[in-house]
């Protein structure tokens, strides 16, 4: 393409990872040295009120936490209704029932009455997801569960950078460090866990799975060493933007596929592993670090767009010490605004990243997230990091607010669907 302007493109996915720590990683590769006991670590952010534990992934522990339940087959698993389709997955493939609950929009919390219509006696789990990097009070739910006997898994996914630890009552709270997340160990999850027999068959069962091997963690480092040196660039990302348009390439689709940590088809077998000690050691790193600028500046810069965008309607506007981690907002036309938006350099993606619904069980539709579904045809993420300029925020704001869409749902049609 010579004398073509390459242009600059903003993205969605940024890797909260310096290259001091990715040598470190590296360095533990090396030199693992002894087993790594985590444990001060995690009581000294976690407290000790609730054991805590580590897992190869989030999707590792909660899968761990199902079986240590040891729950009747058959039984039913409620989930808020936007959720990560693998965690769907794993209900399934242990022989329960996912059912999904409707969210109330300003929070992603399930919708109460949604809650309610989902007991049956069936009933044993709820799960929910603190989404986009705050979190709703978990009261009301906790009560709902006490009344009905229901265990609370809290997925915290999205969260960790704040203050927020997950709730003191959940029966598990459980934390991601997988790549795209804040203060990323690219893997690991840590949970606290309130049942200490359960914590204890946890970490029976997790002992009799395979460590990951030390190599494959080091072509992971050198894997997002390269993506995070175009990713984090909006220059660099530029110019693979042009390269894959050029060879007729989707670079949203590719970038996203590229950046997933977990590749091929679904099992349970690939969650069942453990982190190798250079993982442990990385995530012990990331851990210990204070005063976390990259979530304080991105708050600062996401709460400036949420300030421009203050006409648009935005899916989780009330939850509580929003850190931003993604930022959604409604749309009439998102293709279209997409479109308008990568004109100006701005790449922005449709729906809610890796996130999802689901439908109910045949004999349950009743339970058709209509919240959800509506929400996941008209969202997009926009890029939001620490480095945009105003200049950045004003003009995704221009062209966003040209397109505003109402979040709350749309009436049903007669046939319920
Ligand atoms: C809400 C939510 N749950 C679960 C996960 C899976 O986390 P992990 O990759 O650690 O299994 C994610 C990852 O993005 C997520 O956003």
């Amino acid at each position: 393409m010579p004398g073509t302007v390459v242009r600059p493109v903003e993205n969605t996915i940024k890797f909260d990872i310096r290259v001091a720590d990715l040598l470190a990683g590296l360095g533990y590769c090396l030199a693992p040295g002894a087993a790594y006991d985590l444990g001060p670590t995690l009581r000294r952010i976690w407290g000790s009120d609730r054991p805590t534990m580590v897992s190869a992934t989030l999707r590792s522990g909660f899968d761990l936490y199902l079986q240590a339940l040891e729950l009747p087959p058959g039984s039913e698993v409620l989930i808020s209704a936007i959720t990560h389709p693998d965690m769907v997955a794993i209900v399934r493939a242990q022989g329960f029932v996912p059912v999904p609950v409707d969210v109330d929009p300003a929070t992603m919390a399930p919708d109460p009455a949604a809650l309610r219509r989902a007991i049956t006696p069936r009933a044993q789990v709820l799960v929910v997801a603190q989404l986009f990097g705050g979190h709703f009070d978990l009261a009301d739910v906790l009560a709902v569960c006490r009344q009905h006997g229901l265990h609370l898994i809290e997925d915290c996914a999205q969260t960790y950078g704040g203050g927020y630890r997950g709730h003191p009552q959940a029966d598990i709270s459980l934390f991601s460090f997988g790549p795209l997340k804040t203060g990323t160990a690219l893997g690991g999850a840590v949970m606290a866990v309130r049942d200490p027999a359960v914590h204890h068959r946890m970490t029976a069962i997790q002992a009799a799975y395979p460590v990951l091997p030390r190599r494959e963690f080091a072509k992971r480092l050198a894997k997002y060493a390269l993506l995070r040196a175009i990713s984090n660039d909006a220059r660099k990302l530029g110019l693979l933007f042009a390269v894959l348009t050029g060879l007729g390439r989707d670079p949203g689709a590719e970038i996203r596929a590229w950046t997933r940590s977990l590749t091929g088809a679904f099992a349970l077998s690939r969650f069942r592993s453990q982190l190798s000690t250079p993982q442990v050691r990385l995530l012990a790193r990331r851990l210990a670090e204070r005063g976390a600028t990259w979530v304080s500046r991105r708050r600062t810069v996401g709460d400036r767009l949420a300030e421009r965008l203050a006409g648009s309607e935005r899916p989780g506007v009330q939850v509580r010490d929003h850190l931003h981690w993604l930022f959604p907002v409604m749309v009439g036309d998102p293709a279209m605004t997409i479109e308008r938006l990568l004109t100006g350099g701005w790449l922005a993606l449709p729906g809610l990243s890796n996130l999802d619904t689901f439908d109910p069980p045949p004999d349950r539709p009743e339970q058709s997230p209509h919240t959800a579904r509506h929400i996941l045809a008209r969202v997009l993420i926009l890029p939001m990091h620490p480095t945009m300029t105003d200049a950045d925020l004003a003009g995704m704001a221009a062209v966003v607010t040209a397109d505003t869409a109402p979040i709350a749902v749309a009436p049903l049609p007669a046939n319920g669907k």
